[in-house]
């Protein structure tokens, strides 16, 4: 069988034998990527048929199911509890963030299941200097430095691995496209040749892949949604901390993150990461308040800065780090439509310390607290914790998981909780520390300052 290089236009499937910059039949402009085709006839009366039967689902069982379990606990709750055999993986984040670093750290605690890691973008010398930073990579752990995936694809299926790992899929190429490493035909073909051996073989294969600056995986959508779990690993340059996100997972929750510290001797896991967030911060500083939000199934507190100052412009700036603008908006809305305060005038910056993004609403109080404080300029009160999410009436409206978020209050020496009042009633138990139900957000935040 020989194959052919066409067009297809991503959007609506149109197909041509070159390359075109305005599809004709639905008006997309740069819609066109190079596909590979099989031609001429493939023996149909050859195909084995009825070689997979239907069965009924009670006939399936799921017993004995089984996870290779990496022994990093930040990475393996990512995961949902651990590696499912013949799972693909892509490993996405922006380049030097430390994804080889993460992956090779893996392979230590899989030992047992023989981890075989493939690299297209560094040297086998590169990678033994890099190893010998990092404390406990195994020293028979399987290495290969290739980009050709046939070649790639038979190593993997001939060697004994139950895992393998492809660094990066920017770097590996099939001779069937003409087109360079990295485009959008070259990495879906490679991707779509590793899937069928993940699924054939029951080897688990992660793929590395780099994040464009628009922040996409470079390559089609598609490349996702061929992946069963999609992992991102995120952290600003600037800070030594990185964060593991499930943004999809077809064997788990997408909701859980990792934590981990990049240092000297490779990443390290965070577990605490509370303490981490609050570190630096200046206690008697306005524009300051503490929230407890949840990421996954895990409590974290963190420090809602904001900054209001008068503004040069005829439309006053917005900008928000870390929360999304439209809630800002809304929040300041409802100060000025509830409170009568003016921020009309004012430029207002808000920004979660330490650069998470966090979308759990629960911190809604405390960005309203933030930002009244830097109003007023007036310092909210540094042992209290404020949770709540902000009604359009200025209603303090009930938050998920309320006992979690105050237990890790207490466990951080705070004195005061200021919560709302339907998720007071409940509350289970006594806490040692002081709780504040409140209904209103007037009434949230006129004891604070
Ligand atoms: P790397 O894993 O190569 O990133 P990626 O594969 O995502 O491109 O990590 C690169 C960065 O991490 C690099 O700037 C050096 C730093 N680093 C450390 O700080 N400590 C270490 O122990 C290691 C191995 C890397
Ligand atoms: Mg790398």
């Amino acid at each position: 069988m020989k194959t052919k290089t066409i067009y297809t236009c991503q959007q609506c499937g149109a197909r041509s034998v070159r390359m075109i910059g305005k599809c004709p039949s639905c008006g997309g402009w740069d819609t066109y990527v190079e596909e590979a085709i099989n031609i001429g006839q493939k023996n149909i009366a050859k195909v084995p048929l009825g070689k997979n039967k239907p069965v009924r689902l009670s006939e399936i069982t799921t017993d004995g199911e089984f996870r290779l379990v990496t022994k990093i606990k930040e990475l393996d709750r990512v995961l949902g509890g651990g590696i499912i055999p013949g799972a693909l993986i892509l490993v996405g984040g922006d380049p030097g963030i430390g994804k080889s670093t993460l992956m090779l750290q893996m392979c230590s605690g899989l030992k047992q299941f023989n981890p075989f890691y493939i690299t297209g973008e560094e040297s086998l010398q590169q990678i033994k200097y890099r190893s010998k930073r990092i404390s406990g990579i195994p020293e028979d752990v399987l290495l290969l430095a290739e980009t050709n995936i046939e070649q790639i694809d038979y190593a993997i299926k001939s060697s004994d691995c139950n895992i393998a790992i492809v660094d990066s899929i920017q770097s590996v190429y099939t001779e069937k496209i003409e087109s360079t490493p990295g485009s959008v035909s070259q990495v879906r073909e490679c991707t779509g040749l590793l899937m069928q051996t993940a699924k054939q073989t029951g080897k688990a294969i992660f793929i590395i892949g780099h994040v464009t600056k628009e922040g996409v995986i470079a390559g089609p959508k598609i490349l996702e949604h061929m992946v069963d779990t999609v992992l991102m690993f995120e952290g600003e340059k600037t800070y030594s901390y990185r964060i593991l996100r499930a943004t999809k997972n077809r064997f788990g929750s997408t909701n859980e993150i990792g934590i981990f510290e990049m240092s000297e001797s490779g990443l390290k896991q965070v577990t605490n990461p509370s303490e981490l967030f609050l570190a630096q911060r200046q206690e008697q500083d306005s524009g300051v308040a503490i929230v407890a939000a949840i990421e996954g199934t895990r409590p974290i507190l963190l420090e809602v800065q904001a900054l209001v100052s008068p503004s040069g412009y005829a439309v006053p700036q917005r900008t928000a780090n870390g929360v999304d603008i439209r809630r800002l908006n809304m929040i300041l809305a409802v100060l000025e439509k509830r409170l009568g305060l003016k921020f009309r005038q004012y430029d207002v910056f808000v920004n979660i310390a330490g650069g998470v993004y966090i979308s759990d609403p629960a911190i809604d109080l405390g960005i309203a607290a933030a930002l009244v404080s830097s109003l007023k300029d007036k310092a909210v009160d540094s042992k209290t914790v404020l949770i709540g999410e902000i009604g359009l009436t200025g209603e303090v409206r009930a938050v998920s998981a309320i006992e979690q978020r105050i237990k890790e209050v207490e466990k951080l020496g705070f004195n005061q909780v200021v919560m709302p009042k339907h998720s007071y009633k409940k509350l289970p138990g006594s806490f040692k520390i002081s709780i504040s139900p409140v209904e209103r957000i007037s009434l949230a935040l006129s004891g604070l300052f």
